[in-house]
């Protein structure tokens, strides 16, 4: 049983702050959505947590099992168990898929300064792949294609889902590009997001629409504007948020204090 706890998290981007106080708990076992308009900040939360330069946290801690993860190295977070995903992941010409991931989750098995290799056994590392690739339906083909280099948006998604199935995070965070993903490839992302979960693994998951929830069900939904949680409910939120948009809990969120000082 895991713990990832945001507490109070400011983050600025070259001195605008972006981010005005996130509080948010996510135990191993639960999906948590977090939905928000254009520009509200979503993005910057997960940049944050993986520890993005340009995103400056200047106030507030994430802690992982009550441990410090901003005080570490990034590779490190990776080691802890933090897995991320972008909305707009990087190409890395000249590295082939397969490669990629066998380095990856070497990577995520080593300790550093440390000579003795822990690598995943060759062997254990193909039928693993093997496996994985059966489950997601991802074609063979893919393994020898440079990473995230010409792929379509469905395409660098359907290797997002396969990366998180390889390495097992304790914690995952997503980032999600639903729109420019077609109904088949959204519904493959998200059965293979679902089918991730578990009682030993916590996921957040950005996202703009209510579409992807509809296949995978949060246990959480918050909804993030101008840097801040303005509500948290169940899956019916989501619900009420695609049928009413955003301006309703803007609308609540700014009448609220004229509204409880106008009391008798
Ligand atoms: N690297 C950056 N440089 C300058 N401004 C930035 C940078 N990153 C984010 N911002 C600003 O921070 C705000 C929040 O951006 P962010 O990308 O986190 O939003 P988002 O909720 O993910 O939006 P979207 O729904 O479009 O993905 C925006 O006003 C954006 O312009
Ligand atoms: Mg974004």
């Amino acid at each position: 049983m895991s713990t990832l706890e945001i507490k109070d998290l400011h983050v600025s981007v070259e001195d605008k702050e972006i981010l005005k106080g996130i509080d948010l708990v996510v135990q191993s076992g639960e999906v948590h959505a977090i939905m928000g308009p254009n520009g509200s900040g979503k993005s910057t939360l997960s940049l944050a947590i993986m520890g993005h330069p340009r995103y400056r946290v200047t106030n507030g801690t994430v802690l992982l099992d009550g441990a410090d993860l901003l005080a570490i190295p990034v590779d490190a977070r990776a080691r802890k168990g933090l897995f991320l995903a972008f909305q707009y992941p990087s190409a890395i010409p000249g590295v082939s898929v397969a490669n990629f991931l066998r380095t990856a989750i070497n990577a995520r098995r080593s300790t550093p300064g440390v000579e003795k290799k822990n690598d995943m056994p060759i062997p254990q590392f193909r039928k693993l792949l093997a496996e994985k690739m059966k489950q997601l339906e991802v074609p063979d083909d893919f393994l020898k294609r440079a990473v995230n280099d010409g792929f379509s948006g469905g395409e660098k998604k359907r290797l997002e889902t396969l990366q998180m199935h390889m390495f097992q995070p304790t914690f995952a965070i997503l980032d999600e590009t639903d729109s420019g993903l077609d109904i088949d490839a959204l519904r493959t992302i998200a059965t293979g997001i679902e089918s991730l979960r578990g009682p030993d693994i916590g996921i957040l998951l950005i996202t703009h629409y209510e579409r992807i929830l509809r296949y995978v069900q949060p246990d959480f939904v918050h909804v993030l504007v101008d840097g801040r949680i303005v509500r948290t409910g169940g899956r019916e939120l989501a619900a009420e948020l695609e049928s009413k948009g955003y301006d309703f809990v803007r609308e609540e969120l700014y009448k609220e204090p004229s509204a409880a000082g106008a009391k008798p």
